[in-house]
């Protein structure tokens, strides 16, 4: 039954948490605000509708807060744009398993209590979607997140690299449990990678062949610091590349990736973009350019807007990956498009026209 109200839980009380929940705040205090999200409005529902309701996190210093206060904890990077009052959530531990690398293990101490039973609580909350939003490679982690869902009998968005919706096992479990999965790997709204293949999507249309291209970028935030074990940082940036070579016809060099982590920068991610291709006679063309931006709201920006739309899918009764809704918001969808399509799609599954 359709209701206002979208009832979501959160595992992963980092940037992206921070930036969601200050975001869906903000957007109640700033309406105008809401014209800088690329649906400001999707079906009936606006960000204020989205409620959280649930958190889980595994740090002694966020786990027992109130959700409002933990988001705040300095670990995490993403500035305080807006006052959040309590929330009346309290963050309890998730399950472990692999969620903290090496270098994440120095900073951060997990909360000696016992895990919480997430699907009890998922279903005590009347929760209907997971949003999982924990460490690039915690893939154990993950999966045990995406299981709850499932046993919770709820949807499940995946932030992470991990590949869930576009895993045809997990698509298939989270079908046959009658719920949706969307996802992989979150793509932020102003972010390295979807602008790179914005960047080469223009050269390509205007005739320039490109030959080498690289994205790389610094950060100083707790994920960037995940990052730098060696094994989590290749996954990442495989999945980058991939999403770089689907966008341009031949084979290319690439690199794309986070390349050091600089505490000082915080929640700042700095990018550098080259691209050399030739073009008309074999006239050498060259783009080198610098972006700056914030993790944590520029995942929110996103994250918003696929919020809602797994909420029409919930309506509709959808089940498995929904397609448009995964190409939209992520870098590694079980179906991948240019951009200028991925859009297209969602518009059209959210008037109804398209059935994923
Ligand atoms: N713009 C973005 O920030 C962005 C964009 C795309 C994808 N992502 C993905 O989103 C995910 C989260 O990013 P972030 O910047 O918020 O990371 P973060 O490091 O700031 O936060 C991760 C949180 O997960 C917690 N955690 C670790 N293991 C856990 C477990 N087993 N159970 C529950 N919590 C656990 C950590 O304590 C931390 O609070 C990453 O996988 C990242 O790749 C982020």
């Amino acid at each position: 039954m359709e209701n206002d109200t979208i009832k979501v839980a959160i595992a992963g009380v980092g940037n992206v948490a921070s930036g969601l929940i200050q975001g869906i705040v903000y957007l109640k205090e700033y309406e105008e605000e809401k014209e800088n999200l690329l649906h400001p409005k999707i079906g009936s529902y606006e960000a204020k509708n989205i409620q959280i309701v649930a958190a889980f996190d595994v740090d002694s210093n966020k786990v027992n807060k109130d959700l409002s206060d933990a988001i705040f904890v300095p670990i995490n990077s993403t500035p305080q744009f807006i006052q959040v009052e309590q929330l009346g959530v309290e963050v309890f531990k998730g399950p472990l398993k692999d969620g903290l690398s090496e270098h994440l293990r120095q900073v951060i101490q997990v909360a000696e209590i016992e895990e919480a039973n997430i699907v009890e609580i998922l279903r005590k909350t009347g929760a209907e979607i997971l949003i999982c939003a924990i460490p690039t490679g915690a893939e154990e982690a993950v999966k045990a997140y995406a299981q709850a869902a499932i046993d919770a009998e709820i949807s499940f968005i995946n932030c992470t690299p991990t590949r869930i919706a576009s895993d045809p096992t997990w698509a298939r479990k989270f079908k046959q449990a009658n719920v949706c999965v969307i996802g992989d790997d979150l793509q932020s709204l102003s972010g390295g990678t979807v602008l790179h293949k914005g960047f080469l999507d223009v050269l390509k249309e205007q005739g320039v062949k490109i030959k080498d291209t690289y994205q790389l970028d610094v950060s100083g935030g707790l994920e960037t610091l995940n990052t730098l074990d060696d094994d989590r940082k290749q996954y990442k940036r495989n999945i980058k590349e991939r999403s770089i070579q689907e966008s341009v016809i031949n084979e290319i060099n690439i690199a794309s990736g986070t390349s050091d982590y600089l505490e000082f920068l915080g929640n700042r991610r700095i990018g550098h973009f080259w691209i050399f291709g030739e073009g008309f006679m074999g006239m050498p063309v060259k783009i080198d350019i610098r972006l700056e931006t914030l993790d944590g709201p520029n995942a929110a920006g996103t994250l918003i807007d696929v919020i809602r739309a797994t909420k029409i899918a919930i309506n509709r009764a959808g089940n498995g990956p929904i397609s448009s809704i995964c190409a939209y918001g992520f870098k590694a969808p079980p179906v991948t498009t240019d951009r200028h399509t991925a859009h297209q799609w969602l518009n059209e599954y959210i008037e109804g026209r398209r059935i994923e």
